[in-house]
């Protein structure tokens, strides 16, 4: 089958681009502040703002190499990266971020790099890719997941992809996903947290032993992609003189992303 690559709006090389010059100058500059409603929260009868940092994990399919565990594919037949606009965050099915995000989708992030001085504000639904037989007390609705409309391609492997971000992890990162539920206390769980395997491998064909493979089949199972389809992209320049404002909105009616200057 020829595949092509989906035609991408103008934010994304834009973005692709500042990535790569901030990492360049210091890697910890990959991390961004994610914004979702709370709905459970003991605090308010409305819905509360919750933040934290995440690690921004590319664009769906956004690759260096074949073989790296997903057989999904990198090119089209025009050599063009076969890649959606949809960003990628990785984290626990179980933690409380998932559960917000299956009650309520709609997000926003913020990302400074400083290297450069750009802000980015993304915002958008997400969506969280859960293993397919992911299954928890704490989660009380299913996660939607429109793996069509997010998937570069048809025919997209999505457990390919969750198997690649996952392959792709530190050692420390993968152990942390056969931790207790996030969020609950040490106390309840009743073990002692330096109990835990620190390291996992990647792969169950690479583990030590029989009681490594079960861990690694449980953190596998808790691993999760999380998938955001924004709708505006406001980009702020701080680095010029005069300083310099840009949003991209997507307009549903017409299928296409509109670009303004705007006043920063
Ligand atoms: C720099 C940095 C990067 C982080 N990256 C992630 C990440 O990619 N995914 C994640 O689930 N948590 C990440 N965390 C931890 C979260 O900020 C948060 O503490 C944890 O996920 C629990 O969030 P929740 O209770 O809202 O679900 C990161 C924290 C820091 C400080």
């Amino acid at each position: 089958m020829s595949l092509v690559a989906p035609s991408l709006p103008s934010w994304v090389d834009n973005l692709r681009s500042k990535v790569t010059d901030n990492l360049k100058q210091n890697k910890d500059l990959i991390s961004y502040a994610l914004a979702t409603h709370d709905t459970a929260t003991p605090h308010s009868d409305a819905p509360v703002p919750r933040v934290r940092y995440v690690v921004h994990r590319g664009f769906v399919n956004e690759r260096r190499k074949d073989g790296d565990g997903s057989n999904n594919a990198v090119k089209d037949h025009s050599d063009k990266d076969l890649i959606s606009d949809k960003l990628v965050i990785t984290t626990d099915a179980r933690s409380p971020k998932a559960r917000q995000l299956a009650s309520t989708p709609t997000v926003e992030i913020a990302w400074w790099l400083a290297a450069t001085q750009h802000q980015f504000r993304f915002l958008g639904r997400a969506y969280v890719l859960a293993s397919p037989s992911f299954s928890s007390a704490t989660n009380t609705k299913p996660f939607p997941f429109p793996s069509e409309h997010l998937a570069p391609y048809g025919d997209f492997s999505w457990e390919d992809e969750r198997i690649r971000q996952f392959r792709k992890m530190s050692p420390e990162l993968r152990a942390s996903f056969c931790r207790p539920v996030p969020g609950t206390t040490v106390a309840a769980w009743g073990g002692k947290l330096e109990d835990l395997p620190v390291t996992l491998p990647e792969g169950v064909d690479k583990a030590e032993n029989d009681e490594q493979k079960k861990q690694l089949e449980q953190a596998l199972e808790n691993f999760a992609l999380v998938v955001i389809d924004c709708t505006e992209v406001d980009l702020v320049d701080l680095g010029s003189q005069p300083n310099t404002r840009t949003r991209w909105t997507f307009d549903t009616a017409s299928n296409e992303w509109k670009e303004e200057e705007l006043v920063p």
